[in-house]
């Protein structure tokens, strides 16, 4: 089967001097090398599905801002650990205008993007009780948390949601919770392999476990208001991004600027924790921080520890663009519709050619098209699919490195193919169908 658009010798060499055991579980920076050698020897173009990195530009509000803060000096400045006032107001503005949840803005902190808001929160939240271990990840999910929680010596468990959603995840959720071990519970929403997206009734559900076995939810919003099924842009106004925090006050909100507000490269993000966790007292807490209160801990102990803060400039470009969001004036979900129409044409192309959508519906309803989707090939296990789309000049990773039981399917991210790009893959999808289909 030599006859394939990218050329098949190139490829296998490239392959074979990786050095990789096996390339359809290698890591996303693995693939990332990999194509971006092959890429270099054919000249050939990849349609680049394996990393999730936004794929537009980000307000020129928020690169203002930074230079403007730039300007005025701050560059010399050490910034407060917790986030500069003006960032801090407009995080609590934000989770009321997007969320409609209420916060003091003392709980609004700013962390070196969202993960290390998860790290910092991992240090704190899993040390509250010490007869207790640490996280139940609700997977497929984000692999670097779960090494976060390796390097510091950690334990977890972690389960696949596909076969337990709606309200069968209560006795999923309760069978976990039961041994009484688990100190947080951690998500993405939505998620981020699957791009599965709670419903209400599910957010509800974990709010109430929360409290029946006072754990605390860990929300992580990396894909802020990406649920592009509703328009969740309207300041202050019905439909709100979906949140547990409606449902409990045991939580920790981790809102990153990286995809919402193509921010990736500046290492920004948000944290919102409630009220009632960010003024609790732990007593545990003391084995390890001079507080045992759990704000205090996180901002003195951990943030502290990590990175002493947040680069000051990022602090203001990301307040600004806040601000213009909260005043109305910066409408930033419509800067970043663009990827569910990718997804959607880019679905409809896969599925014209034999593949299969792995995650495809929340509870009756068909998935959202978002920053990622997940595709199977019948037949095919993931690790073998993956390998051979790679002859096809189309590259993804596997969910087997997520914690996805669906051990057949890819994720694939839409956000560096360009509607330009939609012609090469059409042909290439039709190639691989054509040599592979029985
Ligand atoms: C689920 C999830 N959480 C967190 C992050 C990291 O976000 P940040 O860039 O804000 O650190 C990502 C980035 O891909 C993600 O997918």
């Amino acid at each position: 089967m030599k006859d394939t658009p990218i050329n098949y010798d190139v490829v296998r060499q490239k392959i074979d001097s990786s050095g990789l055991p096996e390339v359809g579980t290698a890591t996303i920076r693995e693939i990332v090398l990999l194509v971006n050698q092959i890429e270099k020897e054919t000249g050939e173009k990849f349609i680049r599905m394996e990393m999730g990195v936004p794929g537009l530009e980000p307000s020129q509000i928020g690169i203002e801002g930074e230079i403007k803060a730039l300007r005025s000096g701050v560059a010399s400045k050490y910034p407060m650990i917790e986030g500069v006032d003006i960032l801090k107001k407009e995080i609590q503005r934000f989770v009321k205008n997007f969320l409609d949840v209420d916060v003091q803005e003392k709980c609004c902190l700013t962390s070196v993007g969202s993960m290390q808001g998860a790290f910092a929160t991992f240090l704190v939240a899993n040390r509250t009780n010490k007869d207790k271990k640490g996280t139940l990840f609700i997977d497929p999910g984000f692999p670097v948390q779960k090494q976060q929680l390796k390097v510091i010596g950690q334990d977890y468990y972690s389960f696949d949601v596909y076969n337990y959603r709606g309200e069968k995840l209560r006795a999923k959720l309760e069978s976990y919770l039961q041994k009484g071990d688990i100190l947080t519970i951690l998500y993405s929403n939505p998620n981020n392999p699957s791009w599965i997206c709670f419903t209400d009734a599910e957010l509800k559900i974990i709010g109430e476990m929360a409290d029946k076995y006072d754990v605390i939810i860990v929300e992580d919003l990396a894909y802020f208001a990406m649920d592009f099924r509703k328009d969740y842009s309207n300041v202050g106004k019905s439909p709100f991004q979906p949140t547990v925090a409606k449902y409990t006050d045991n939580y920790v909100l981790l809102i990153s600027s990286s995809k919402s507000f193509s921010y990736a490269g500046q290492r920004v993000g948000m944290m919102a924790i409630s009220d009632k966790i960010f003024n609790r007292r732990y007593p545990d807490l003391k084995r390890y921080f001079s507080s045992d209160e759990f704000g205090y801990a996180i901002i003195y102990g951990a943030l502290y520890s990590l990175s002493s803060g947040v680069s000051h400039s990022a602090q203001y470009g990301l307040a600004a663009m806040l601000k213009a969001a909260n005043d109305g004036e910066f409408n930033f979900v419509e800067a970043i519709k663009e990827y569910g129409t990718r997804a959607e044409v880019m679905k409809k192309l896969f599925t014209e050619n034999g593949f299969t959508i792995v995650y495809d519906k929340d509870e009756d309803k068909p998935l959202a098209d978002g920053f990622y989707f997940t595709f199977a090939y019948e037949g095919m296990t993931g690790p073998e699919l993956l390998e051979k789309l790679l002859y096809y000049g189309v590259s993804a990773i596997s969910l087997a490195i997520t914690g996805s039981e669906r051990t057949e399917g890819l994720r694939a991210c839409v956000s560096q193919t360009s509607m330009e790009q939609m012609e090469d893959l059409k042909f290439r999808l039709e190639k691989f169908n054509e040599h592979h289909s029985k």
